[in-house]
């Protein structure tokens, strides 16, 4: 699919499907005016013979049968806005690819009116994002299934400003595209090595990865990370992502953390065989990462940023570890693993731990499909949010409005941990069904010296069953590399 943009009305439309902003406070957006006089008042009776408002989130499509005209027509209600802001712009665009894509038609005009570059370019960020689909798999699907556009014109003021703006937003898109890629992609593929292997290759972007294997993080003393990868036969890794963008290549570094558990079967404590496959997608919070770090590169973000992955494999066998075990993690303090899937928090122990030693970050952020909880908790709009920082949590609320990633705070309190202690250990991994995603955070918490950080639970929102917004098509969501970018360019760069 390819995205052009040109001037408002400046589209040949015959044969075309057309996106257009339609009624406005009861009135036909100017846009739409010009529209129904060519097409003999047909939008206004169309409107007449519908429960057409124009509120936000409504849609009203038409065929049209004109000759000479567009073939199809969609009205994208907008609410009460008659500025249309880049957000709706985007979500306007996105819903246009959504209902318009597979007509049969080959192309899609997006006419919101006279707006500026930046609008425009976001309405094209709304569009790659709705067109998502992972078919890599798919060799017999019919052409007939599949989307029919290939062509989408985006019309603005400034055809040239927003093909710029756009140039920068595609790498964005690319990036998100990288990181639902690997979170769509099957265990038997997608395992820790072959994960590495996909991430070394992001060197060139302009980014260093280095690669540890099991005899590099045993010398470091990562036996939590190690004792979770323990039972797969294939080898666990930790990959290091650095971006050196800042003028300053010793200035302190953000760091962000993933964990990336490439299948998650609960181990010996086995998870029910009912919906086990959707645990390909638990290493979401490693392919956040790694999205984001390509982002940074892409847009040659001045900031110096390192990304850090744990990528394990959970699966029960002779070898694999077992409910009562004993770890020793990196920091040194001791875990019993009361139960064998709760493995996240045990990854990203010894990731925290080696990130905090060997870079000294500005910040952490950390993400991860943890908890079960955070689905009871927030559904599935929100993930949750844990922080020792009220500065660093304001920051990716502020980047989550921004954005449209939904973030929650949730409490850190200190009553609970008792939830974790162990009689046998330095603590326990697993702190009963009451408040787990918050348990699960106050644990990460003790592999944190005096880092800022925020931890943010994403189990809910990596992938999605159906589509909620039309930006985010059903499965992977590539949540939090848009967010973190965000957080990045409002607040971290030179
Ligand atoms: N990967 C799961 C959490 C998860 C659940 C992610 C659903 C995505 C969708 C995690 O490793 C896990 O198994 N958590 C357990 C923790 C429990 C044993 C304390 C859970 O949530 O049940
Ligand atoms: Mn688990
Ligand atoms: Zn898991």
């Amino acid at each position: 699919m390819q995205i052009h943009f040109a001037a408002l009305g400046a589209t040949p439309l015959a044969g075309s499907a057309l996106a257009v902003l339609g009624l406005e406070k009861g009135a036909l957006t100017p846009a739409a005016t010009a529209l129904d006089e060519t097409l003999g008042g047909q939008l206004g009776r169309a409107i007449a013979s519908a429960r057409y408002t124009g509120a936000k989130g409504q849609t009203l499509e038409l065929v049209t049968g004109a000759a000479d005209g567009a073939a199809r027509i969609l009205l994208i209600g907008t609410g009460a806005e008659s500025e249309i802001t880049a957000a709706l712009a985007e979500a306007a665009a996105a819903t246009a690819w959504k209902a318009l894509a597979s007509t049969g038609l080959e192309t899609l005009v997006v006419r919101l009116g006279d707006v500026s570059a930046d609008v425009a370019a976001q309405a094209a960020l709304g569009v790659r994002l709705a067109a998502y689909r992972f078919d890599r798999y798919r060799t017999k699907e019919k052409p007939e299934a599949k989307p029919s556009v290939t062509k989408v014109v985006i019309e603005t003021s400034a055809p040239d400003a927003a093909a710029a703006a756009d140039a920068t937003l595609a790498t964005l898109a690319d990036s998100i595209t990288f990181a639902r890629d690997l979170v769509s992609e099957p265990a038997n593929i997608l395992h820790p090595v072959e994960f590495a292997t996909r991430v070394k290759a992001l060197e060139a972007h302009g980014l260093t990865v280095e690669i540890l294997g099991e005899a590099e993080m045993q010398k470091l003393g990562m036996g939590a990370l190690l004792g979770v990868g323990q039972g797969s036969r294939r080898e666990s890794q930790l990959a290091v992502i650095q971006w050196m963008g800042a003028k300053d290549p010793k200035a302190q570094p953000v760091a962000f953390v993933g964990k990336g558990v490439t299948f998650d079967t609960g181990g010996i404590s086995i998870k029910p065989a009912d919906g086990m496959e959707e645990m390909k997608t638990d290493m979401g919070g490693a392919a956040a990462v790694a999205g984001v770090m390509r982002a940074l590169a892409a847009r040659k973000a001045k900031v110096n940023a390192v990304g850090i992955l744990g990528l394990v494999e959970n699966m029960p066998d002779g070898n694999a570890q077992r409910p009562g075990d004993i770890v020793t993690s990196m920091s040194g303090q001791t875990i019993e693993v009361i139960n064998t899937d709760a493995e996240g928090r045990l990854v990203l122990a010894d990731a925290l731990w080696y990130c905090q030693e060997r870079f000294h970050p500005k910040f952490i952020v950390d993400l991860a499909t943890l908890t079960g909880a955070i689905i009871i908790a927030l559904g599935n709009d929100y993930a949750g949010l844990f922080s020792n920082d009220d500065d660093l949590s304001a920051n990716l609320l502020k980047a989550s409005e921004a954005t449209g990633e939904g973030l929650w705070r949730l409490p850190l309190p200190a009553s609970y941990e008792k939830q974790i202690d162990s009689l046998a250990a330095d603590m326990k991994n697993v702190g009963g069904r009451p408040g787990g995603s918050i348990t699960a955070a106050l644990f990460l918490q003790r592999f944190i010296k005096d880092t800022p950080w925020a931890h943010l639970d994403i189990a809910s929102t990596a992938w999605r069953k159906s589509g909620a917004q039309a930006t985010h098509p059903e499965g992977a969501s590539g949540f939090g590399v848009r967010l973190l970018n965000q957080l990045v360019a409002d607040g971290f760069e030179d």
